[in-house]
């Protein structure tokens, strides 16, 4: 792992699962280019010049290319946490995946071997390794997402046993269950401790928060001092809501671009007459794109005036591709698509437009900003961005969001769209269609509501509320 900044000041360190960097090898030879997600864009606004991201590259590396990889994401602030393939096979498929993500999404809990739980130790131990020989004495340390709950008691224990003081965080992105379904995992008790080594824990909504705090009450026996700090063992810790935003700015600009707005163009002229509904999901069971395919049909045998009138343009980006439920959902949307574009499409036409793979950002944005209709229909998600992104890219045109009211982002973004339900698809249609025959008036109000809440909660905002809390405990 490569040292970044030699300076003596203090830093913000900062520890997740994957990187903002994706390394790939392509004819034996690594490349580093910048990766998307929702960790990595709710951390743009990292306004703190001196920061190291530490995580695991996404493969493994060859030992003798790690210098020149190590070199490459130096440049940017980052350094690797190498893992062995079959480790970080493990612990990211086999129990982050698996056993975790599952259960934090209200869905059916696997069961597990002892092999993946180890793996999931073994790499929360190299991280705490990592993070601690890599923290000097006062940087501030900020710990991310399901895939290291332990990691903030090991790092507790080892920079202390280092004399090293640095104030430790964790957020959390997904949602956090009920505590009667988080009991229903292995190891239910080690995690929360491993997250109560933490100064500050924070979470997408003020639910989220309070189950976290009930479980740890319920297992653990920690007590609610107050509605923002639980008393665990000798210390208090600060529990807290921050609402993560997106850089507002980065998508106006883009659709400035020039080659963007004749992008831009170019697709108006193509879906001339037509309403344009777009969808951008991971392709991920909890996203509910079976729910959304099933409630879209039904649109189209509702409606079939509108059938060569509307068109949902669904980008599905692959995702965790090596874990069963993953490709058999690709199997289960593929085939909705089918049947949908069998049934509906006309010699002239196509209701549907179905993307696996990911698209430019420049092409993200200027989809966004044609779109008459954003359609987000997850059965469960800690927040998703892809709301906010949407409106930051509507001021001309005014376009509806559909949303599920399963989403962490339907507890601020209630007031301006069209709240929905995955599990009924006669829910999904009938929203749908509310969003496309809605008068300017009312479209220009609730997007002037949404404009406003995601100017104002920004990415940027998001890093300084949590940074502000967490600086609060560092030792003078
Ligand atoms: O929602 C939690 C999260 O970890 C996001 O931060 C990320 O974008 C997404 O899940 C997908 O993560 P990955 O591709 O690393 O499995």
């Amino acid at each position: 792992m490569g040292s970044v900044n030699s300076s003596g000041e203090p830093r913000l360190v900062i520890a997740s699962n994957r990187l903002p960097l994706s390394v790939k090898k392509t004819d034996g030879k690594y490349d580093v280019t910048p990766s998307s997600g929702g960790l990595v864009s709710a951390l743009r606004g990292l306004k703190t010049a001196k920061f190291l991201w530490l995580g695991w590259p996404g493969l493994a590396v060859d030992p003798s290319h790690r210098d020149r990889v190590d070199e490459q994401l130096a440049k940017e602030h980052a350094a690797a946490v190498y893992l062995d393939e079959d480790l970080a096979k493990d612990h990211y498929n086999g129990f982050s995946n698996a056993i975790l993500w599952p259960i934090l999404h209200y869905q059916a809990g696997k069961s597990m071997t002892p092999t993946v739980w180890e793996a999931y130790r073994r790499v929360n131990e190299i991280f705490a390794e990592s993070v601690s020989n890599e923290a000097r004495d006062g940087d501030l340390i900020w710990v991310h997402d399901y895939h290291l709950f332990l990691l903030p008691q090991m790092l507790r224990d080892r920079l202390k046993a280092q004399g090293k003081r640095c104030p430790i965080g964790f957020f959390l992105h997904t949602p956090f269950p009920a505590d009667d379904y988080w009991r229903g995992l292995p190891f239910e008790e080690d995690l929360l401790q491993g997250v109560l080594g933490s100064d500050v824990i924070g979470f997408h909504t003020d639910e989220y928060k309070k189950n976290f705090v009930a479980s740890c009450d319920v297992l653990l026996g920690s007590v609610q001092v107050t509605n923002d700090h639980l008393r665990y063992k000798d210390r208090m810790i600060k529990t807290g809501r921050y609402i993560a935003g997106i850089d507002v700015g980065r998508f106006t600009r883009t659709l400035e671009d020039r080659k963007v707005q004749a992008r831009i163009k170019e697709l108006e002229s193509l879906y001339k007459g037509k309403k344009v509904i777009i969808g951008v999901d991971r392709l991920d069971y909890t996203k509910g794109l079976t729910e959304k395919m099933e409630g879209y049909r039904i649109f189209l045998d509702e409606h079939p005036e509108l059938r060569d009138k509307v068109i949902l343009v669904q980008i599905a980006i692959p995702s965790r591709e090596d874990v069963k439920e993953y490709q058999d959902l690709e199997g289960e949307v593929s085939k909705s698509v089918g049947q949908i574009i069998g049934k509906h499409a006309t010699p002239h036409s196509t209701p549907l437009l179905y993307i696996h793979r990911s698209v430019s950002f420049e092409d993200l944005t200027a989809l966004y900003a044609i779109s008459d209709v954003c359609f987000l229909t997850s059965r469960r998600d800690g927040l998703n961005l892809v709301a906010s992104e949407y409106v930051a890219c509507q001021d001309r045109r005014h376009g509806v969001l559909v949303l599920s009211k399963f989403t962490g982002a339907a507890s601020f973004l209630s007031h301006g769209s069209v709240l929905c339900n995955p599990s009924s698809a006669e829910g999904l249609s009938e929203s749908l269609y509310q969003a496309i025959t809605m008068d300017e008036e009312d479209r220009k109000n609730r997007h002037n509501a949404l404009r406003d809440f995601v100017t104002t909660h920004s990415s940027e905002k998001w890093t300084k509320s949590f940074l502000d809390d967490l600086e609060k405990y560092r030792v003078q």
